[in-house]
């Protein structure tokens, strides 16, 4: 009977933001059940106690399966590299389109009610406007953010078709970790400034490269939008009361309106840490470039010689239409939200 449904499947969960919204439910007393293909995910992010299905949203059949007793679905599964989607674009069709097809499908035909998805702020492109709000033209420049908006399009569809509520929550840069320390499972090789930023403070890496420094922006360097992973997660606990109890779609922005650039999180780390650490500036390097080096291998000394590179200077290419002012946190008229998001404190930021 649907009264007895209750579990929160939560696909991804095993991921970096997935076990910590895993983490939210279990502390508010939901019952969340992770499924996850384990590809970026990790087992030191599998809460004790917490039932996890190892499985892949490329199979039916075994999304089927992990449909008994689900009433809602927190879908976080993704590849979600920008620079890569761009390269490998059939990977991520498969994975974030196909994947989120297959789990839509299962999801009505096992009659789950509830759907929160992943989205990213990457579906807006080049800001037009800011600060951005959900209004906004979406015009992804990446492929990676066309496999998000095409999702949310698919969940305008399958609300009206099928009546699967749906809130896709487009976040910005999800930063920190756990504040308890009870989750402790950190990126691989990480691509963002933060864990570079740490990597570097704990010896890993040699320095921070700064990528542009003559944005319009307080102190030249480019300003992002950096929100707490454990505010992104209880966001995602009232974005599901929010479809229970209002009956009625979401889609909303998830930022905290305090953007801080590559210089004062290197200053906020310094601070923090007590410790100096060697940084260089140097010029952004646009996406065209990249694009050159990739087609035809030239320049051969470009310093984007390896993928790390090409990401990061990707999203910095991405950025520089975006630098001069900062993100917030935007109520959409259309979508009448009451979602709050509680920015934890900067220091939070910097802990492992
Ligand atoms: N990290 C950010 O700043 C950010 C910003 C905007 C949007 N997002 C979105 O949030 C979601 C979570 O991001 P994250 O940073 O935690 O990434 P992550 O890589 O840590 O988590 C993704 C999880 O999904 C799993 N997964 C991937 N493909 C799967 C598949 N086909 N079947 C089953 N499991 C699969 C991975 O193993 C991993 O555990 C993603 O959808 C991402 O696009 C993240």
């Amino acid at each position: 009977m649907d009264s007895e449904k209750k579990i929160v499947l939560v696909v991804g969960g095993a991921g970096y933001i997935g076990s910590h919204v895993v983490k939210a439910l279990r502390d508010a007393g939901k019952s969340p059940v992770v499924f996850d293909n384990m590809s970026s995910g990790l087992q030191e992010n599998l809460l004790p106690g917490i039932p996890f299905i190892k499985g892949d949203t490329q199979f039916p059949e075994q999304l089927a399966s992990a449909m008994k007793g689900v009433d809602s679905i927190i879908h976080m599964a993704a590849l979600k590299a920008a620079g890569e989607s761009m390269t490998e674009p059939e990977k991520y069709a498969e994975n974030n389109i196909s994947g989120t097809i297959n789990l839509l499908n299962a999801a009505t035909a096992a009659k789950v009610k509830y759907f929160v998805f992943s989205s990213s702020a990457a579906v807006y492109g080049e800001p037009q406007y800011l600060p951005l709000d959900e209004s906004h033209p979406t015009t992804p420049i990446n492929f990676y953010g066309h496999t998000k908006l095409a999702i949310e399009n698919l969940l305008h569809w399958y609300s009206q078709l099928k009546g699967l509520r749906f809130s896709s929550l487009r976040y910005f840069n999800a930063a920190g970790y756990d504040v308890d320390g009870e989750l402790n499972g950190l990126e691989h090789k990480p691509n963002n400034l933060l864990p570079i930023v740490l990597e570097t403070i704990v010896g890993r890496r040699e320095k921070v490269e700064v990528f542009g420094t003559d944005y319009d922006t307080r102190d030249g360097s480019c300003i992002r939008d950096y929100i707490h992973v454990s505010d992104l997660a209880d966001a995602h606990l009232k974005a599901l009361d929010y479809l229970k109890h209002e009956n009625q779609d979401l889609v909303i922005n998830l930022g905290t309106s305090k953007g801080l650039s590559v210089l004062e999180i290197i200053q906020i780390a310094r601070e923090v840490s007590g410790q100096e650490f060697n940084y260089t500036l140097g010029h952004a390097v646009p996406v065209i470039r990249l694009l050159f080096w990739q087609k035809l291998n030239w320049p051969q000394n470009c310093s984007a010689g390896d993928q790390n590179t090409v990401m990061r200077t990707h999203s910095a290419g991405n950025n520089s239409a975006g630098l001069s002012a900062e993100f917030v946190v935007f109520r959409s008229p259309n979508h009448q939200t009451h979602l709050i998001i509680i920015p934890i404190e900067q220091l939070c930021v910097f802990i492992f």
